[in-house]
């Protein structure tokens, strides 16, 4: 069963590669004519959960728990491995309930020993298997996924999240690597990062609605099971971050959802995300593409980068929250209703 559901899912992700919804398009840059910098200048380090990245984005979770999935996971760890990348794979759980698939994580680690790699979990799950899943894969950090609509899509989901926030808390607060707290693609509102910064949450990445879709992913695999009307749910990448403004001098904020090219990526740090991640645009450089071009590409996503900061006169990661953007009135009429500055 867990196979085939994890394999469905990388089958339905990949019919969704086309989409763009993340409302970063609403955001655009003022262009000014000079830069004050020289391409040598500019430098794309950042740091999160500790951790200094060479570059602003990394492989994001996706999977695990069968054959096909491992050999995904191998050669995502062969992109990572190769390009220094920081990476989780999917959900370990399956893995805590069934051994006979840990080696389709285990690989990550296999691949790329002296890698920074995350271990990942739903909030359906508490202190002890999140200490397992860190163990399985010796990661250096771990991943807490709130995945509340994806549970409701589910005929079979669960239907119990009163307990959601304790685990996150007990969590954050008893395992011995860093913790991120991420959604699945739906976004995320100032509501919920203020519950989870009050229980000590340091990094949240507000995977937003805008890239793969886990409603129309669970929609997909049931026909007649008609759960079509929660297809739009959640706030796109752009609106997320508009609603974590207000936390980002307390909460490292990482974007995901939707992300695709260096431009978005660029626009998501201006709006104060400390970095990105990718996880549809992953799965299609590897399905697609190899793991040959998928690091080739890393390397060009890395030039572009650099070029579109000298073009925005920002040298490091954090300039970029001073250029000038400007919003749609869409994504403005959000910020008024919604009392964002
Ligand atoms: C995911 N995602 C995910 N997230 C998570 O925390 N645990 C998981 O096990 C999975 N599984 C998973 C499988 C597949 C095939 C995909 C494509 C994605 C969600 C992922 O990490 C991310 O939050 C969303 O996919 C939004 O980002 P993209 O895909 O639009 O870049």
């Amino acid at each position: 069963m867990t196979s085939n559901r994890k394999d469905d899912h990388v089958n339905e992700a990949a019919k969704q590669f086309d989409r763009q919804e993340n409302g970063l398009d609403q955001i655009r840059f003022v262009h000014h004519s000079l830069s004050h910098k020289d391409i040598e200048a500019i430098d794309t380090q950042t740091q999160i959960l500790g951790h200094k990245l060479r570059l602003p984005f990394y492989i994001n979770a996706m999977t695990g728990g069968s054959e096909w999935t491992k050999q995904v996971n191998k050669q995502l760890a062969m992109v990572a491995k190769e390009t220094g990348l920081m990476m989780a794979p999917g959900s370990i759980s399956a893995a805590l309930k069934d051994p006979n698939v840990a080696d389709s994580f285990k690989i990550v680690r296999e691949v790329n020993p002296d890698g920074f790699v995350l271990a990942n979990l739903g909030a359906n799950h508490g202190l002890e298997n999140a200490k397992r899943a860190v163990d399985l894969i010796q990661a250096n950090a771990f991943q807490i996924h709130l995945n509340i609509p994806q549970e409701i899509v589910m005929p079979e989901g669960d239907r119990h999240f009163s307990e959601f926030l304790d685990h996150v808390d007990e969590i954050v607060n008893g395992l011995d690597v860093p913790v991120m707290v991420k959604e699945v693609g739906f976004g995320m509102s100032q509501e919920s990062l203020a519950l989870l910064y009050d229980i000590g949450v340091k990094t949240v990445d507000i995977s937003g609605y805008g890239g793969t879709n886990f409603a129309t992913i669970e929609n997909s695999r049931r026909p007649g099971k008609n759960y079509a009307f929660m297809e739009d749910w959640g706030q796109s990448t752009a609106i997320s971050l508009l609603e974590s403004l207000t936390y980002q001098d307390c909460l490292d904020i990482v974007a995901s959802g939707g992300i695709k090219n260096p431009l978005h990526m660029v626009k998501a740090l201006a709006l104060g995300a400390k970095a990105v991640a990718m996880s549809g645009e992953f799965l299609r450089q590897i399905l697609y593409l190899g793991v040959d071009q998928a690091i080739e590409q890393v390397a060009e996503w890395e030039e572009q980068i650099k070029l579109l900061m000298l073009m925005l006169d920002a040298s490091q990661i954090a300039d970029l929250q001073n250029t000038d953007l400007v919003i749609s009135p869409e994504l403005y009429n959000w910020t008024q209703q919604r009392h964002i500055d």
